[in-house]
């Protein structure tokens, strides 16, 4: 999918965000090797620890559906800034992708383009615990 498509999907998907608390909607679109297209937005929670970023909801939704070969993923927020994934996220990236998986950050009038192992060198892996 190109660039332009990937990021208007993650810009709809902010539309099913939950956040009562932030009022920030994050949305993101996770492209699969096969080109499969599966979004997710942030779900907060009252205890605030519980919260579901939309990045991982967009794993999760993947990862059930029998797919954990990714290519890309675009992130935005309704407020278009640019807005990055954060530590965490680029943790559960890395449990699935390369350090040249492409990450996409919307910032309204142009997109910026990352790699994972940029985001996050030196991460934790399997081949970390030896398997
Ligand atoms: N958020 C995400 O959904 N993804 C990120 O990686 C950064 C933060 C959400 C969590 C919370 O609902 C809101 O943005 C403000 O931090
Ligand atoms: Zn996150």
């Amino acid at each position: 999918m190109d660039d332009e498509d990937l990021v208007a999907a993650a810009r709809e998907a902010t539309a099913n965000a939950h956040v009562p608390y932030s009022e920030y909607q994050v949305g993101a679109a996770l492209e699969t090797a096969d080109g499969t297209v599966f979004t997710g937005c942030n779900i907060e929670n009252a205890n605030y620890s519980n919260s579901l970023h939309a990045e991982e909801v967009a794993i999760a939704e993947a990862v059930k559906n029998g797919h954990d070969e990714f290519a890309q993923v675009a992130v935005t927020s309704s407020e278009r800034d640019g807005v990055l994934p954060c530590g965490m996220c680029r943790q559960t990236f890395t449990e699935f992708c390369d350090d040249d998986f492409r990450v996409l950050c919307d910032e309204a009038d142009e997109l910026a383009e990352y790699r994972l192992g940029d985001l996050l060198p030196d991460a934790i892996t399997a081949e970390t615990l030896g398997r």
